[in-house]
């Protein structure tokens, strides 16, 4: 295939040579003239193991050149990458100037192109050019992108041209063995033809190929980074507190990892309601406090329970922002399959709800309140002291007597109950439904209305959750 990369910096280079490796013909574009030459002389811009030969060898098989002349580049190529550097700006925004401007570059040089039309192009139809975003971009890019292309070229998105984002997960250091053996390769789409053309593109590399929604692909290098980040900072937090109690942190950290069911693996992973029970909140706070005595700070390991009191406020707020004053809290415990009400969260969200008048009915088949017995007792009678006066044993009741019905955990009957009744306000906690399909007005707490493509927690700003108190 015939593909030109802009920008020959350290991905751009890499992505380069990689793509010649792979059989294709490979145009590199940059404002640099310096890196031009480099790459039009068979040699890499940038350094790194493995780069140098590959460089040589696409340079000899004549499969990579390079060129300042950004028409020739895309009227010679069926696919343009883009990675131009992203750089953060003073105030930490992310400064997309090179994207756009190169955006607008492919754009007149678009609308000059003609529509390809020779059996050697795996591109058909009406599409003339398909570009892909490689830079590193928040959410929402590659549709400003698509805006600039249509305006400079006059030409149309899904007909003329399409632009899919395919994020890069390359390290430097390693960055050519990453290329060839990535963790999987992703890409955003919303045109089958595109998908086709990334499926022949990368058919030489072994990993799984994923082709999602566009918003999707662009958020995913965030949400990697991030965590990655987290691992790290979170692995020294452990490491500091192991110090001063003067027990190895790698042999601690070893262990940790040895865990592939709840540790290192897609476990607790999935957005949802906040945590509870008698372990998790109990032995958090021991941890910290533990820390607070060896003066070690731990800023991440201290934030975890405030961001867990976050999202039950984010649920109060869900839950008042409906406007309805009766509501059904459909599950009580802090899982389903036990009464253990200790640490739920859901009764935070009840004794907040109750304090501000709302009238609440709540459903719990394995809470029995005259059966509760010893710390399982106290814990409630503390929070919820009439709680026989809100809990009854029939769901029907609950989910007729309600206006917003709150769901709290993944027992299987309030699915089936509640397609009966399609009028109500479902709160969805716990995400109850892969495939939303209620007929009624449905708010997920950490995701949007899918079928209406609106979110629920655009209706619940920051200052929302400040001003909610327990
Ligand atoms: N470096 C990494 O390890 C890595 C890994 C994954 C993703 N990324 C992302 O990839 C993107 C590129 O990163 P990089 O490290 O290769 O950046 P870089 O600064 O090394 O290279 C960017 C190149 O773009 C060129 N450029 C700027 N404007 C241009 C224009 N109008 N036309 C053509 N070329 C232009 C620059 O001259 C430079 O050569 C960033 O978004 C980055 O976040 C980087």
């Amino acid at each position: 295939m015939n593909i030109s990369i802009f920008g020959l910096g350290y991905v751009g280079c890499v992505g380069a040579a990689c793509l010649a490796k792979l059989g294709h013909t490979v145009i590199g574009v940059d404002v640099n003239e310096n890196k031009v030459r480099l790459i039009n002389e068979g040699k890499p811009t940038i350094i790194e193991e493995g780069i140098a030969e590959l460089c040589a060898e696409a340079h000899a098989k004549g499969l990579m050149s390079a060129t300042m002349d950004v028409r020739e580049a895309v009227h010679a190529t069926d696919v343009s990458f883009i990675v131009v550097g992203t750089p953060s700006s003073k105030e930490g925004h992310l400064n997309l100037n090179y994207i756009f401007a190169v955006a607008k570059q492919i754009g007149e040089a678009l609308a000059h192109k003609l529509p390809i039309i020779n059996d050697q192009s795996p591109i058909g139809g009406t599409l003339r050019h398909i570009v892909a975003i490689r830079s590193t971009v928040l959410p929402g890019t590659n549709e400003k992108v698509g805006e600039i292309i249509a305006e400079a070229s006059g030409l149309v998105r899904g007909k003329d041209f399409t632009i899919v984002s395919n994020p890069e997960f390359l390290r430097e250091g390693t960055s050519v063995k990453d290329y060839f053996n990535p963790p999987l390769t992703l890409v955003g789409a919303d045109m089958p033809e595109a998908e086709s053309v990334f499926r022949e593109i990368y058919k030489g590399i072994e990993a799984e190929f994923i082709c999602t929604d566009i918003r999707v692909a662009e958020m995913m290098k965030y949400v990697n980074n991030t965590y990655h980040a987290l691992k790290i900072v979170f692995g020294n937090e452990v490491g500091n507190i192991c110090k001063e109690l003067n027990i190895d942190s790698h042999k601690v950290m070893e262990i940790f990892c040895k865990d592939k069911q709840l540790n290192i693996s897609p476990y607790y992973f999935k957005p949802g309601f906040a945590y509870g029970g008698s372990c998790l909140p109990k032995d958090m706070k021991a941890l910290k406090t533990l820390a607070h005595d060896h003066y070690v700070d731990v800023p991440v390991i201290e934030a975890i329970g405030e961001s867990n009191e976050l999202q039950k406020r984010r649920a109060v707020q869900l839950i008042m922002a409906q406007g309805l004053r009766k509501v059904g809290i459909l599950g009580l415990s802090f899982k389903s399959g036990t009464d253990d009400l200790r640490c739920s969260p859901i009764v935070d969200v009840v004794e907040s709800l109750l304090g501000k008048g709302f009238e609440i009915r709540i459903y719990d088949k394995n809470v029995k309140v005259s059966e509760l017995t010893g710390t399982n007792k106290d814990f409630i009678m503390a929070k919820i002291p009439h709680l026989q006066h809100f809990v009854t044993d029939d769901l029907e009741t609950v989910c007729r007597e309600s206006d917003v019905l709150v769901v709290t955990n993944k027992e299987k009957d309030f699915a089936e109950v509640l397609t009966k009744y399609p009028n109500k306000v479902v709160v969805d906690l716990v995400r109850q439904w892969k495939e939303v399909d209620y007929e009624g007005h449905y708010e997920g707490l950490s995701w949007g209305d899918i079928n209406a493509n609106r979110s629920a927690q655009q209706s619940v700003t920051k200052q929302d959750f400040r001003q909610t108190e327990f």
